[in-house]
């Protein structure tokens, strides 16, 4: 495996950073996980201009032009194996005494990225769809950025899995008159399907605007599907027909048992065939043109 860190392509045995570097002590940086299908980016741009939105976030300059991000990118693919990957970049606040303001002057970034195979989710798993379980969503109050301080989120994804589960359902309390809803998962966002209609929860602080979640949007205003972004109820989320799961890495899988009941009919549902679909088509298209 070949990563990029700070200028260098080297193996990942050769990769050596600081113990003083701000991701290491605070978990001071942001990151992105981009695909890679037939050796090109899937949805670059759009990739490019969270990971902005995450710098601005935490208030670091971003080290690289998009042009530049471009061709680190494209050196990266090339001098990894497989047409098929996963790109992890990793930006921190760089390598400081340890102190928690920001150093001052600034120092560099420090910049990673590495490849790994990806693998889509195997055709029985999209046959058999697999289980969610729903936990309190603790996580602060700016999910929309993309940091690498994930701990939250490990904490509450380890709980499906210790349930035999994929995935982690979040419930937010409300606030005065409005009462719990869903925000997302722990490492993917969510869709609630009910009476034929696609549900969507609003891009806003509480949940990562996933680059998954707008191309289900655009697919389902292309192809007519009703749908309607809003809050979602937790009630609405146990209700729910078919419930979906999307992530960059998983793609589109259906959520057919929640909390140990089966959700809907207990199968992958018509919303999730179409949607799939689609999605593959879509992907097919963008890589073609
Ligand atoms: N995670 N919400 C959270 C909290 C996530 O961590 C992710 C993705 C998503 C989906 O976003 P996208 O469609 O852009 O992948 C939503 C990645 C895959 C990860 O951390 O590995």
């Amino acid at each position: 495996m070949t990563i990029y860190l700070n200028g260098q392509y080297m193996p990942v045995e050769e990769a050596k950073i600081s113990v003083l570097d701000r991701g290491f002590i605070f978990g001071d940086g942001v990151y992105e996980v981009i695909p890679v299908y037939t050796r090109r980016a899937f949805r670059l741009a759009e990739h490019l201009r969270r990971l902005q939105h995450s710098l601005d976030g935490i208030r670091l300059q971003n080290p690289h032009s998009d042009d530049a991000w471009t061709n680190l990118i494209s050196e990266l693919i090339a001098r990894n194996a497989g047409e098929d990957q996963y790109l992890y970049l990793h930006i921190t606040r760089g390598a400081a005494k340890r102190d928690h303001a920001f150093p001052n002057p600034p120092v560099r970034a420090t910049v990673f990225m590495m490849s790994s195979p990806l693998t889509v989710p195997p055709a029985a798993l999209l046959q058999s769809g697999v289980c969610a379980v729903t936990a309190p969503d603790n996580r602060w109050l700016r999910c929309d950025i993309k940091a690498i301080a994930l701990l939250p989120n490990v904490l509450l994804r380890q709980m499906a899995v210790d349930a035999g589960c994929a995935e982690t359902i979040l419930i937010r309390s409300g606030s005065n008159n409005e009462g719990a809803f869903m925000t997302e998962g722990a490492a993917s966002n969510i869709f609630v399907v009910k009476n034929g209609k696609l549900l969507a929860p609003p891009k806003d602080n509480l949940m990562l605007p996933g680059i998954t979640y707008d191309v289900i949007l655009e697919i389902a205003a292309a192809n007519g599907i009703p749908h309607e972004v809003r809050r979602i109820a937790v009630a609405e989320v146990f209700a729910a027909d078919e419930l979906l799961l999307t992530s960059s890495t998983k793609e589109v899988l259906a959520i057919t048992q929640l909390d140990g009941k089966p959700v809907g009919s207990g199968k992958p549902g018509a919303m999730f065939a179409r949607l799939h679909g689609l999605y593959q088509d879509f992907k097919r298209d963008v890589m073609r043109a």
